[in-house]
This record gives C-alpha cells, sequence and structure tokens, in this order.
C-alpha cells in the first residue's frame, strides 16, 4: 500500500461510519498556547472544550502535524520523525469508547481491498493493545470488541497511555495499537519489552478531562469525546514491509536523494553507521522544513521561525559531515515537493519561496558554519585536556550562538557526540543578559484575566451578535462586566473594566483590522471604549474606562463606536487588499500576506521577499493600487461556506482558521479574499493611497508602511513643503532640485580630495627637512621627530616614505592630537627590518613613555597614549632604542 493508499483507505472507512471528512489545518496552529500543531485534534479544540459547537459530531482528517522534542533520535531509531501525517477520527459528544475501538479493529484487520471497504488487512494475532492503569472498562471492550486475548493487553501508565498535547487544553486516558513486526526486529515481550519490535501504530484518546499549563486537571470536558491519531509513516512501514520510516515510499525517494547529491551509494547506506544517520536526517529535515515553509514560516530567532532555522542548520550540518561542500538544499526541496506536491498542493504553489529561502538559509549558514567549528574543535580540545573538566564553556556555546548563528541545540548536540556536557547556566546567562540589553526600557503588559472567566462569561451570555457591517450604534444592555478580579455588579468613574454586550456594534481586533473605539452610555454613567477584542472564539469583550457617573450590570446601554477612526481603518483595510493583489502582480506571487495591522490612518502589510522591493517596482504597486483606486470597483461581500469559498478561488490567510461560514470580500476582479473585517463600498472612498516606508522586519520578511485617504494628502502635502524649501534654498525649480544637489556634492567631493592632497604635499615638504637632520648610526640614518598637525594617516604615510628614501634607517615620528593625547609611528628599511630591528621593538618605549602600548609586526609599527605632553620623552627613548637595535643588528 502506497501513502496515498493508506490515506484514502483510513478516510473511507470512517466516511462509511458518518463521518465528516475535514481538510487539514495549517502547522502554524489558531491557538497561543502551541506553537506547532502537534496532532489531529488541534483544529477540534474549541469542540472538545464546549466553546463551539460543530456541525457534525464525528469527523475524520489527515493532518499535518510537527514535533521537534525527539529531534535527537531523528535518523537514529527506526521511528522519530519531526513532520509526520496524522490520520484520525473524532467524536465531539458523539461515540465513546466502545465504537472508537471496535472501528479501530475492524480496518485493521479487515483485508485490503482495492475500492472502498478495504481495510489494512493485518494479522489479528500480532496485535496487542495497551490501556491506561485504571481503564477496567478499555479492557473489557477490547475483550467483547476485538479478538484480541488478555494476554495482549497491558496496562500501562500516565507516562504512556494519558494523553495531553502537553499544553493547557482536553486530555485524556487512552488505549494504544501495537504490532508485532516478529522475532528478526527485536525481543519478545509485547510493548513494554522492545518498540522497535512491536511498532505503536494507533493511539486512541478518550477525551474526558481538561487540564492546565501546568498539566494538572482541573475539570471534567462538558462531554465525553474520542481523538485518535495513527501515525501514516509508521502504517507505511509496516504496509510496505521496510525496515524503518525513512525507507517508505514518500521518504525513501528523498533518501535516496540524498545519498545521490552527497555522492553516497546505497551500499555505504546498508552498511548503516554515522553516515547513513546524516543521510535520513537531511531527507527527513528537508522535508519538515519544506512543510513549514509552505504553511508560511521563515526562519527567525525565535518561536516557529527558530524551529525552522534548527532543521534547516542540522540539516545543512549534516551535509557537511558526509563530506559535501557544495549547496545542496534547493535540490533537496526540489524533490520533496515531486514527492509530497500531489498530496499537498501547497508545495507547489509556494514552491518559489521554498526554494529560495532554503537556498539562502543554507548559503548564510554555510559561511560561518566552518568558522564555528573551528572555534568549538579549539575548545572541546581545550575541555578534553583539563582533565577532570569535561564541561564546554557556556560562553563559548553563546558565542557560537550569537556571532556564528549555531543553534544551541546543535552546538548541545555535537558537545555530546564528543562526550563533552555544556554549561548551560552559563549559556542561559549569557542569553539573559543579552535579553536585557536588548529589552532596554520596553515592558510588556501582563495578561490579566484567565481564559475561564471568559468562557463563563461567554455562557452567560450565550452569544455575541456583530452588528457592525451595517450599523455604527446599536441598543443594547451591560451584560456582564469583567474586573482583573472577575465579573463585578457595578464600577465607578475612574474604574476600568471589561464589558460585554449581547448586541454590539465594536469589531473585536482580528484579522489584522484593530478594534474599534467609542463610548458606550447608560441612564446612570458613560464608559470610553479604549478597545475591542475576542479573547475567545465568539466573545467580544470592550476594554472601557467609566468617565463619568456609575454604571451597573445589566443596564440598558447605547453603544455607539468613533465613526472618524472606523471610517479611516475601512479605507485601510480596502486598501490592504488591493495592496495585496498589487504586490502579488508586480513582486511575484511569493509575496503573500504574512501578517497586518490596520490602525486609523496608517497600516502596515509583511510579506516574504529576498531583498528591499527595487524602488520601481514600489513605485508601480504605488501607482497600480492608485489606479485601482480611482477606477473604484464596488467592493462586495458575500456569506458563504468554506468550501465554496475555495471554489470561488478566494484567498485564505496563512495560518488563519476560518469557521463553516465565511466572508469573501472582492474588490473588481483582482481581489478575493477571505475576510471578517469592514470595508468602504467602493474602491474611490478609499481617496489616495501612498507608501511611507518599505523595510526588513525578519530574516526574508519586508514590511510596507502605507496611509490612506486624508491622512495621505496631509502626508504628501507635508513633504511637498521641504521640497519647496529646499528648492527655494538652492535657487533652482523643484524638479532641478535632484541634479541640483548631486552637482554640489560632487563639488564638494572634489574640494575634499583637494584638501587631502594639499595636506599629504605639506607634509611631504617636510621630509627633506627631516632627513637632512637624520643622525647617522653605523652607517644608517636614524630619525626620530614630532610632526606637528599630522593625523595617523600622515605620519603613516610620511614615515614609510622617508625610510624608503633614507635607504638604511629607521624613522620614528609622533604628534599630538586635538584632545591632547599622542599617536606614534615607526618604520624599518628592509634591510634593518631583515636583519632584525623590529619596529614594534623600538616603538614600544616610546609608547611607555605616553601612557600607551605599541602594537604592528614586521617593518612598521603604531602606537597611541594618552599623554601627549610627554612626546617629546617617547621620542628620545625611541631613539635610543632604536640606536641599540642598529648597533645591535651591525654587530
Ligand atoms: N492526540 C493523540 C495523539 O496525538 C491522538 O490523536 O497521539
Amino acid at each position: 500500500m502506497q501513502s496515498s493508499d493508506i490515506r484514502r483507505t483510513f478516510l473511507d472507512h470512517f466516511r462509511a461510519q458518518d463521518h465528516r471528512v475535514w481538510p487539514s489545518s495549517s502547522l502554524i496552529p489558531n491557538d497561543p498556547t502551541l506553537l506547532l500543531t502537534v496532532a489531529g485534534m488541534v483544529q477540534f479544540k474549541p469542540f472538545f472544550l464546549g466553546e463551539s459547537l460543530p456541525e457534525h459530531p464525528r469527523a475524520a482528517s489527515v493532518q499535518k502535524c510537527a514535533r521537534t522534542l525527539d529531534i535527537e533520535n531523528v535518523g537514529v531509531t527506526t521511528r522519530h520523525l519531526t513532520f509526520f501525517e496524522m490520520l484520525g477520527n473524532f467524536s465531539f459528544g458523539d461515540y465513546f469508547k466502545r465504537e472508537a475501538i471496535r472501528w479501530a479493529w475492524e480496518l485493521s484487520t479487515r483485508p485490503a481491498a482495492p475500492g472502498e471497504g478495504g481495510g489494512f488487512g493485518f494479522d489479528p494475532e500480532r496485535i496487542w493493545a495497551t490501556v491506561y492503569t485504571d481503564d477496567d472498562e478499555a479492557e473489557r471492550l477490547w475483550l467483547e470488541e476485538s479478538g484480541i486475548p488478555a494476554s495482549r493487553i497491558v496496562r500501562r501508565g500516565k507516562k504512556d497511555n494519558f494523553w495531553s498535547t502537553g499544553g493547557a487544553g482536553p486530555c485524556g486516558p487512552c488505549s494504544e495499537l501495537y504490532y508485532d513486526r516478529g522475532p528478526e526486529h527485536g525481543a519478545e515481550g509485547g510493548p513494554e519489552a522492545d518498540e522497535n519490535r512491536y511498532l505503536e501504530f494507533w493511539n486512541l484518546v478518550f477525551m474526558q478531562f481538561e487540564q492546565d499549563a501546568a498539566g494538572n486537571i482541573v475539570g471534567t470536558l462538558p462531554k465525553q469525546n474520542v481523538d485518535t491519531g495513527m501515525g501514516l509513516e509508521r502504517m507505511a512501514v509496516l504496509l510496505q514491509d521496510v525496515p524503518n520510516v525513512y525507507e517508505i515510499d514518500t521518504l525513501g525517494t528523498l533518501l535516496s536523494r540524498a545519498l545521490e547529491l552527497t555522492n553516497f551509494d546505497e551500499g555505504q547506506y546498508q552498511r548503516g553507521g554515522p553516515s547513513a544517520v546524516s543521510a535520513r536526517v537531511l531527507a527527513e529535515h528537508s522535508r519538515s522544513a519544506a512543510m513549514l515553509i509552505a504553511d508560511g514560516v521563515l526562519p527567525s530567532n525565535e518561536g516557529r521561525g527558530y524551529i525552522l532555522r534548527r532543521l534547516l542548520r542540522r540539516a545543512v550540518r549534516h551535509v557537511r559531515l558526509l563530506g559535501e561542500d557544495k549547496p545542496v538544499m534547493p535540490d533537496m526541496m526540489h524533490t520533496v515537493i515531486e514527492v509530497m506536491g500531489d498530496a499537498w498542493p501547497e508545495l507547489k504553489e509556494q514552491s518559489d519561496l521554498i526554494l529560495k529561502v532554503a537556498q539562502s538559509e543554507e548559503q548564510s549558514f554555510s559561511r560561518t558554519l566552518s568558522a564555528g567549528m573551528s572555534i568549538l574543535e579549539k575548545e572541546i580540545g581545550h575541555a578534553n585536556d583539563l582533565s577532570g573538566a569535561q564541561m564546554l564553556s557556556g560562553e563559548t556555546a553563546f558565542k557560537l550562538h550569537d556571532t556564528y548563528g549555531f543553534p544551541i541545540e546543535l552546538t548541545l548536540e555535537i558537545a555530546q557526540e564528543r562526550g563533552l556536557l555544556l554549561d548551560r547556566d552559563e549559556f542561559l546567562r549569557a542569553m539573559e543578559e543579552q535579553r536585557t540589553r536588548a529589552r532596554g526600557a520596553r515592558r510588556g503588559k501582563a495578561e490579566g484575566t484567565p481564559v475561564e472567566v471568559y468562557r463563563e462569561a461567554a455562557a452567560a451570555v450565550g452569544g455575541v451578535e456583530f452588528l457592525g457591517y451595517d450599523k455604527e450604534s446599536a441598543e443594547s444592555k451591560l451584560a456582564v462586566l469583567l474586573t482583573a478580579d472577575g465579573p463585578t455588579e457595578r464600577a465607578g468613574e475612574g474604574d476600568e473594566l471589561e464589558v460585554v454586550l449581547p448586541l454590539t456594534p465594536f469589531y473585536a481586533e482580528g484579522g489584522g483590522q484593530l478594534g474599534d473605539h467609542g463610548v458606550i452610555q447608560t441612564e446612570t454613567g458613560r464608559l470610553e471604549v479604549l478597545d475591542t477584542v475576542a479573547p475567545i472564539s465568539g466573545l467580544t469583550v470592550h476594554r472601557a474606562r467609566v468617565v463619568a457617573g456609575e454604571i451597573a450590570a445589566g443596564q440598558p446601554a447605547h453603544a455607539e463606536i468613533d465613526h472618524a477612526r472606523r471610517a479611516s481603518i475601512r479605507r485601510g483595510h480596502t486598501a490592504t487588499h488591493i495592496l495585496h493583489a498589487s504586490l502579488k502582480e508586480v513582486v511575484g506571487d511569493h509575496a503573500a500576506q504574512a501578517g497586518s495591522a490596520i490602525d486609523a490612518g496608517r497600516f502596515r502589510f509583511d510579506f516574504p521577499h529576498f531583498s528591499a522591493v527595487e524602488r520601481e517596482q514600489l513605485a508601480a504597486v504605488e501607482a497600480l493600487v492608485n489606479d485601482r483606486i480611482a477606477a473604484g470597483p464596488e467592493v462586495r461581500t458575500t456569506e458563504t461556506t468554506l468550501d465554496r469559498a475555495r471554489e470561488m478561488g478566494a484567498t485564505a490567510l496563512f495560518g488563519e482558521k476560518y469557521g463553516e461560514r465565511v466572508r469573501v470580500v472582492e474588490i473588481g476582479e483582482y481581489s478575493r479574499e477571505l475576510c471578517g473585517g469592514t470595508h468602504v463600498g467602493h474602491a474611490t472612498e478609499v481617496g489616495l493611497f501612498t507608501i511611507v516606508s518599505e523595510g526588513s522586519i525578519a530574516a526574508n520578511l519586508r514590511r510596507i508602511e502605507a496611509i490612506t485617504g486624508p491622512e495621505a494628502f496631509a502626508y504628501l502635502s507635508k513633504e511637498r513643503l521641504v521640497a519647496e524649501q529646499v528648492a527655494r534654498l538652492l535657487k533652482v525649480s523643484g524638479d532641478e532640485v535632484a541634479e541640483r544637489v548631486g552637482d554640489l556634492l560632487e563639488r564638494l567631493r572634489a574640494a575634499e580630495k583637494e584638501i587631502a592632497r594639499l595636506r599629504q604635499e605639506a607634509l611631504m615638504g617636510r621630509a627633506a627637512a627631516l632627513l637632512g637632520g637624520a643622525e647617522d648610526v653605523d652607517g644608517a640614518r636614524l630619525i626620530a621627530a614630532e610632526v606637528p598637525g599630522a593625523d595617523r594617516d600622515g605620519l603613516k604615510a610620511l614615515a614609510s616614505d622617508l625610510a624608503n628614501r633614507a635607504g638604511t634607517g629607521v624613522v620614528v615620528l609622533g604628534a599630538r592630537t586635538d584632545d591632547g593625547s599622542a599617536l606614534l609611528f615607526a618604520a624599518v628599511s628592509g634591510d634593518l627590518d631583515a636583519e632584525g630591528v623590529g619596529a614594534r621593538d623600538v616603538l614600544q618605549p616610546g609608547a611607555k613613555a605616553v601612557g600607551g602600548g605599541a602594537g604592528g609586526k614586521g617593518a612598521t609599527a603604531q602606537a597611541g597614549g594618552k599623554d601627549g605632553g610627554k612626546l617629546a620623552d617617547a621620542l628620545e627613548a625611541s631613539r635610543v632604542a632604536a640606536r641599540e637595535a642598529i648597533r645591535a643588528a651591525r654587530a
């Protein structure tokens, strides 16, 4: 069975059991508690927690997942991956343990068939099951629903048979299925004895509880749920009868390519060892990196960008370990797109981006990798010399991280390979110091209200209706008042709180658009709304301050947004869409929106690109956007289903999560985006659009800042004023300014050059006099003199010139600088240098006299000291030293 057959067989089976098939969500979860999508259940978390209601209580999916916890096991064991596909079936308060167990058993053991209705055809005699320590019910159900005898049902503890994402969220006991691959794969005795021989292929989680971030059970979920996860790659190992996950159909092709690109033959690979591991790492990490980039992750120094960077850099290191110096990552990525692109079309859509990111990351890391490695090698040698101190210093690790781009985990791994420990505390201290420096005075704002409080508020109100697409004010009521300490009944002047209204015209921050401001008025008091946000899906809260009188929960209230601000935001939001479409046309398809923030009057728009956008391109984008505004098509919004929107070709944003019903915003023929924000009626209302800046915000990530409407006019008008002032000063008309400034700069440069030349000439004029006054020491000429007014370059040029002209001789020159310190320079003629008269030795006593030290080697040396008053003494000291050195050399 190929990977594609495995996916199809799984989904068919559950479709037949009335499951709705969901598409995979992005690897970037819409969930602040998780960095990456780690399981199929992630996109369904709100259903399990009871925060929102699914249209259908059964679901199945093939989910892209990434986990890097066991990254150092990749390539070493038979089964560890950083990217994998999880096949899952889910029940949201519908069926529970019995059906989950029955259907898992049926699908596993039913014979394979080409069309629908086939299973995986596993030998029932070789399947083992595990259950949670005290889950008698699960054990009984296995006995009733399957052919597994009690002897092949094993009880295991929390570590193995209790599942959670690791963070806050739903969790529960689980039951896992294992397949016995036979005695050639390891010891007898079930999963407890050998997890290579007994390969886990399916995990059935009975989601019943909720835990907090620390892992404490904090409650029972509103309903009993099922969440199962079957590893596609492990199934492929079993069904394709290959020894490990790196040799299945998909990854196997990548592995062959890795061997080919690094000139390793299959025979060498078959013999195993570290090189085989390196090849697997290269194949596996390339795939994970490509999938992450396709979902909008770009390399950076934090969060998921850092995970991507680690994967790419670790892969590059293994390429070098395989002895290959030329770049291979773009070729690897090419193969990933070929092998995986049918199942995951986003790889094809983002192929440009994937190739370029891989190329630039490989390039930049290659530049520092060998320099970093030689520092590391030296340190490792050093640490090994000091017997007992088997510790690599944290300072070194920090330097490698900071200057050479070595992810700390990579340094740690290399240290471990060489039998060393790493002083992690010292490293963390260095990191923390750097962070403190960077943070300066900046301070984050504390996030107060716990999420449970919001959930209770949402339950109490029973849903908030947003009226703001066509209304800017509404009659509503103060349904819930929240303070940092929880709900409250009343509040007085000066109090700050969060207000929940069942009906509201206020837009909650989302999709890049900032929340509305405005006022809420009751019979007895007035609130100023400072921000509007949705802390959990479906609940809008108004962050407000009581500015007059007092208010009480339950009061009727008149809510009204700040009209001018909203109008300005509307213009910005529509302009964002037009910019998005225009940028893609001018700069390229990869320049897709990676983030945006739309404030009153101005907005910013982030997108991936590899260098600064060229001036002409930026001007073309600006012109195109303005043309499109002037053409003024209607901005149409429609509500539809997600599937229908996809058919319409609407652009969905990276990492955004959309509900069942979505809104599509269309402008002319060129822009069609999924968007919940507020827009103008016709593009003309945007008025004017101008770009104020374009710059880099992270590696490969650019940001455009732009303004619209009256704000844009005010900005341009101010610019014109400046231009007019400059023109007046230069006494030319506006369009001659650039030419005139160019002329002036050229003349300035010429004048500066002339001054430098004259200075040099004056110095050289002194050369004759100095040469005339030279002392004769055993036939060599010795000059030690002050050259008033000379700077560093002047001294250097003059000293070298004199040493040349002297034929055989030593020259020491000094000068005092404006701030009262001293500069010294020494030059020795070639023959004396060859005879061992060192410029630095000659200069050293002089340097000491002015309170400094001399540097340099061979025929020239320089020195500086703060004590300019001692310059005469210094020159005398160096003269004596030079005399002795010449005599010694001549003796
Ligand atoms: N969430 C469980 C897992 O990841 C089952 O889907 O194993």
